[in-house]
């Protein structure tokens, strides 16, 4: 009778142990060397043999099934803490791990991107020349005959004259490097060369400062007809619309023979410019076969080798497919601008993905 009250008092102690430390005190009180429970085992040695065999057994069950239940009170405890630990350190993976991205990719980097993916598709390689040129490069070797009013016509900015008298330009086209390309290495070759060029203009469609997408193929078979497909094929994938209106026009340039310009069509809606309609017409390229003087200058026999070359105005064609009116608002450096005009710098223009969002 006494044991059986000592145990439900002990189980209801047990039970409602609020923290590991009160469960470990009644632990010790319990079976604890001095424990209520460990005093009355040592009672065992004084009683008779008969009383014994009743005793012992009640006794170690008693033992057995209080630790039992401060062993199950236990973990319950336990995983509560770990319960009540987790919550407060909780961490909401919804939560953005830092600010948006604050930035635009530039309406010209992202056309840049465009035109090389489009021409890469098409097995073009890059190359790259300096935008300060000698005027070798920039004039002599494709064609421009010395004196000649040709030179002006690209209303070139010249550097001081240097001690030798000779005079750098800031290249007026990417067109240098077209000579550079070909005196370093042999056909075939497929390039496309993107750069900064200058020329002193500034309009709604001109700015000092520019930038080409050079072309050149050559090799012993290219003809005319390579390079308009391959210009027209460019168009339409750069454009991402099903038609658009454009004109080949003959025209002169000293380093091409034949030649012609590209033209798109396009109109003015209110303050927007929308490609592909209306009676406007937008010259986005020059083109041409190489002259058969340039090939000569660069070191290649005009009667082997042959092809193509073509210049377009990055800028014009980042108006034109994104309806931006006035060219001088690209270098401005208004980030409103280019909040409203820019590209997300995530999105890599691909031809399999889609160029532009
Ligand atoms: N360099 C010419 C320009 O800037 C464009 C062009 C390049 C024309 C290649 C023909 C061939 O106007």
């Amino acid at each position: 009778m006494e044991l059986d009250q000592l145990e439900q008092d002990l189980t209801e102690k047990i039970s409602s142990a609020g923290a590991e430390s009160a469960l470990e005190e009644i632990r010790v009180a319990a079976l604890g060397k001095k424990g209520v429970i460990s005093e009355k085992m040592k009672v065992l040695g004084k009683v008779t043999p008969e009383e014994r065999k009743t005793l012992g057994p009640a006794l170690n069950g008693l033992k057995t099934r209080i630790a039992d239940a401060i062993s199950a009170r236990k973990a319950i405890l336990e995983e509560a803490a770990l319960d009540a630990r987790l919550a407060t350190e909780k961490v909401d993976v919804t939560l953005p791990v830092r600010p948006e991205p604050k930035g635009k990719i530039h309406p010209v980097t992202q056309v840049f991107e465009e035109v090389a993916a489009i021409f890469a598709d098409m097995g073009f390689e890059i190359r790259e020349g300096p935008d300060i040129e000698d005027d070798f490069h920039n004039f002599t070797a494709l064609n421009f005959p010395p004196d000649h009013p040709a030179r002006e016509m690209h209303d070139t900015f010249f550097m001081n004259e240097k001690g030798n008298g000779e005079r750098m330009v800031l290249r007026t086209h990417t067109s240098p490097v077209q000579i550079r390309t070909m005196m370093n290495e042999q056909p075939p070759l497929r390039v496309i060369i993107p750069g900064r060029t200058f020329r002193c203009d500034s309009d709604q469609t001109h700015t000092p400062m520019f930038h080409q997408v050079e072309g050149l193929v050559i090799d012993k078979e290219t003809h005319m007809g390579h390079l308009k497909g391959t210009l027209t094929e460019f168009v339409k994938a750069f454009f991402e619309v099903d038609s658009v209106k454009t004109r080949f026009r003959p025209h002169f340039f000293p380093f091409t023979e034949p030649s012609a310009e590209m033209d798109v069509g396009y109109e003015r809606v209110g303050g927007e410019l929308r490609i592909g309609q209306g009676d406007d017409w937008m010259e986005i390229l020059g083109s041409g076969m190489v002259h058969p003087n340039v090939l000569r200058n660069v070191g290649l026999d005009p009667d082997e080798y042959q092809g193509f070359a073509f210049g377009m105005g990055v800028d014009r064609l980042a108006m034109l497919k994104y309806g931006i009116p006035d060219l001088r608002d690209f270098f401005a450096a208004d980030a409103r601008w280019l909040e409203h005009y820019g590209f997300d710098p995530l999105d890599q223009p691909s031809t399999a993905t889609g160029l532009s969002r």
